[in-house]
This record gives structure tokens, C-alpha cells and sequence, in this order.
């Protein structure tokens, strides 16, 4: 058994800007955390009032809050971020293919995987939806390091048979190595499988059909992919697609739209395509950092508001330029103030913590730190000498401490990390 004594924020919905509706904050609260679980969350008064030794307590120093969920991130990517120059279809081409193509290597793939969880968790991530490479020792690598730390984690190994290279082409519809996976590591421990077709550009019919067909078949499976994203991709798109009516239209048409279905952009969806994505309950990734870097577009979250259709908040790396969730939290407010939208801080952090969790159908295990819920963490406390730790003091309100966090908090906001009540990082000790 694991007892914390902290000051805590998180959700138990979406928040609606300053009344505070939706925010659980506790000055001192103690949170008792079994097997993985918070078993309960009580005032230190009740604690003590139960024959609870406050003495015996570890005691955090900080902002307590729920681990960040990344809902869209290429783990062999984080090989090429920040590579320089050109639009989506050509650094496809030039970097995040040929990073992807060094994973045919088993021991490779493990080394890197191995160095992407231990990297999460820095950053306070203990749940992100992640697309591997075509190669399937590639996603075993990946769940073997998530296991390792019993994360609550999503992954898929990608399908691609086509306008790719050679090597990274399946040379059949994917489906028997999706269901070799499937049956070493979906619903194993805290993890799932989602099918991973890129996006529809590289994926012929047979392959999108046989992916769509799976996906009603086993229950529980995600599906992820891209869409969207750039132009010069929803015009490929539709060249390759002419009988379907718009870039949903591909994914409906195969059976791949659905509550666990999510896609990664949609920057460029036009009505008729919110109404199918709100009317199947799919959910968009919003990869500030990605689209800027690339230059694909500004996504409108309140269009996407207007139309009920659920988001979470997604690094994208390597199109995303930064592991931190913070970070991308404040590429996000930035997107939104071009849009003319002011992103209350608070309801950006609910997008990368409850949100994300409701966005990955997981927000009854995950997301919020309350009784019943996996004990995933992060603690905010930069280091004394750090610029956040100064500027925190001239904070006064919790909308304005948890603003400074994610504006200026991505590199050194984060100083402990748990998953499932376990410490998978500790800034101190490294
Ligand atoms: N569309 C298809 N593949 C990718 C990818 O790897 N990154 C991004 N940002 N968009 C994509
Ligand atoms: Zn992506």
C-alpha cells in the first residue's frame, strides 16, 4: 500500500471556464493506492480520524495531477523530429519513411522503444495511442516496454501496402499479423490493439476492407489512423477514392469509423464529414505542434464543439516537435487564438488528461485521480532555479498557475511520474 499526501487537480468533466464546474481541485488531500489503484481519497483529518499515521505519509510538494494521455504519437519517429523543411507528403517521404524503415531491426526496434517509454514517462505521459512500423516485432518491442511499467497504453502495427517504399509495404492485407498481436497483447494487462492503416493513401481497398472487417470482429480494438490533414493529401485522397463522397467516405465505407476509432488531424473535415464523425462517435487527435511544424492547418476545436465531436490532445511526434504534453498544450492555445478562440487553460489541461482518457473510451479507469481510478500521475514541482519556479510565484489563482505550467512548463515542469501507483520517475534521482 502507497499513501501520498498532496494538493490535487483534476476532472470529473469537461470544464466550462471560469465558474469551475467540472474541476476537482483539493488544497491537502491523501490518497491511498493499492494494486495500482486509488482505493481512497480523503482529507488528512479523516485519514488520522481512521487510525491513519500522517507521520508515515509521503508527502508531495507540488501540483498533483493526473498523468497526461497523448492521443496520437509515432514512436519511431522520435528518430527524426525536427528534421527541416517541406509539407506532409514529402517529409513523409524523406524522413519519417526512411526512420521507420531502420525498425526492420528487432534489436533496434526494442533499444528505441525501450528509450521512448522511459521518455514518456519524463514528460508525465502514461497513456498514449501509438502508431508502430509495418513490422511486427516493431509493436511487440513497444508493448513489452509498456508492460514492463504495467502503463495503460494503445498500439497497432501500421498497414501500408501502397505509394510506399518497398520495404515498408505488406505484401498481404496485413490481417495475419494483426491477429498474431491481437492475441499476444490485446486485453493483456492494461493493454489494447488498435488496427493502424496510415492513412488511405497508402492503403489499397483490400486492406482498408480486411482492417474494417477485423475491427467488427474482435471486441475492444481501436483504430487509428490519419485524415485530413493537408490539402495536398485530401486532393491525393480523392484521386485514388473518385466514387467515394469525401475522405470520410474512404474510412466509412470500410467499416473504420466508430467510438474507438480515432484519427489524427482533421484540420480540413467540411460539415457533411463532422456529421458522420459525430453521428459514429469518432474522435479527432489535435496535433498543434505537428500542424505548425508542417504548415498543414489551423484545427478549429470549436467547430468540432459545435458539432459534439470528441478530441484529445496529441504530440504527433515526430511531425510534432515535442514529447510534453505542456508543450503541446501551448502550441494548442496558440492555434486557438488564431482561430480567435481563448482555450481556458483549464479546459486544455481536462483535453490532456480526462479528455484524452474520454477520447481513448478509457475515462472510467483513467484521466482523474479519484477513488477507483488507476493510479497514473504526474507531479508538477520545476526545479527551484528554474524560470516556472519564479514565475509561479507571481501566480495568484489556479487558472493562472496551471497556465504558466503549460506555457513555460514543458521542459521542467514535470518532477515525478507514476503508473498504475508505481514511480516511473523521479527528477531527483536521475
Ligand atoms: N499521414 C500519414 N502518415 C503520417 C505521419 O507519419 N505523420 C503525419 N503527421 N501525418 C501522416
Ligand atoms: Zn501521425
Amino acid at each position: 500500500m502507497t499513501v501520498l499526501r498532496a494538493r490535487t487537480l483534476s476532472f470529473t468533466s469537461k470544464p466550462d471556464g471560469e465558474d469551475h464546474a467540472g474541476v476537482d481541485y483539493r488544497e491537502d488531500t491523501i490518497l491511498i493506492i493499492e494494486n495500482g489503484v486509488i482505493q481512497k481519497k480523503c482529507t488528512p483529518k479523516q485519514y488520522a480520524a481512521e487510525g491513519g499515521k500522517l507521520e508515515n505519509v509521503t508527502r508531495l510538494f507540488g501540483l498533483l495531477v493526473p498523468g497526461f494521455v497523448d492521443c496520437h504519437i509515432h514512436y519511431p519517429q522520435m528518430d527524426i523530429i525536427g528534421s527541416h523543411g517541406t509539407q506532409l507528403l514529402d517529409w513523409l517521404d524523406r524522413y519519417a519513411f526512411p526512420a521507420e524503415q531502420a525498425y526492420h531491426s528487432k534489436a533496434y526496434a526494442q533499444l528505441r522503444a525501450q528509450a521512448f517509454v522511459d521518455l514518456l514517462c519524463r514528460y508525465g505521459t502514461t497513456t498514449a495511442l501509438t502508431f508502430t512500423t509495418i513490422h511486427p516485432h516493431a509493436t511487440d518491442a513497444l508493448f513489452e516496454a509498456v508492460a514492463a511499467v504495467n502503463a495503460r497504453w494503445i498500439a497497432g502495427k501500421v498497414l501500408m501496402d501502397r505509394n510506399a517504399p518497398a520495404a515498408l509495404c505488406d505484401t498481404d492485407s496485413g490481417d495475419q499479423a494483426n491477429r498474431a498481436l491481437i492475441e499476444r497483447w490485446h486485453g493483456q494487462d492494461r493493454l489494447s490493439y488498435a488496427l493502424t492503416p496510415r492513412f488511405a493513401i497508402t492503403c489499397s481497398d483490400a486492406q482498408l476492407a480486411a482492417a474494417g472487417a477485423l475491427a467488427q470482429e474482435v471486441d475492444g480494438l481501436y483504430v487509428q489512423s490519419h485524415i485530413s490533414e493537408h490539402p495536398d493529401e485530401v486532393q491525393e485522397t480523392m484521386k485514388l477514392f473518385p466514387d467515394r463522397a469525401h475522405y470520410t467516405d474512404v474510412y466509412e465505407h470500410f467499416g473504420l469509423l466508430g467510438e474507438r476509432s480515432i484519427f489524427a488531424h482533421g484540420i480540413h473535415l467540411s460539415e457533411p464529414e463532422l456529421a458522420r464523425f459525430e453521428a459514429t462517435g469518432s474522435k479527432i487527435a489535435f496535433c498543434p505542434t505537428s500542424n505548425l511544424f508542417l504548415g498543414s492547418g489551423l484545427l478549429d476545436l470549436e467547430r468540432l464543439d459545435a458539432h459534439g465531436v470528441g478530441y484529445g490532445a496529441a504530440s504527433d511526434v515526430g511531425g510534432g516537435t515535442s514529447f510534453s504534453m505542456l508543450t503541446t498544450l501551448a502550441e494548442g492555445y496558440k492555434v486557438c487564438q488564431m482561430n480567435g478562440h481563448n482555450w481556458h487553460p483549464l479546459t486544455a489541461l481536462y483535453t490532456a488528461t480526462r479528455g484524452g482518457a474520454q477520447t481513448l473510451s478509457c475515462a472510467d479507469r483513467i484521466g482523474s485521480i479519484e477513488a477507483g481510478m488507476e493510479a497514473d500521475f504526474v507531479l508538477l514541482n520545476p526545479p527551484e532555479d528554474s524560470w516556472l519556479a519564479g514565475r509561479l510565484e507571481k501566480t495568484n489563482t489556479l487558472t493562472e498557475e496551471v497556465f504558466a505550467c503549460i506555457m513555460l512548463g514543458g521542459e521542467n515542469a514535470v518532477a515525478r511520474t507514476w503508473i498504475a501507483g508505481e514511480e516511473v520517475y523521479n527528477r531527483d534521482a536521475t
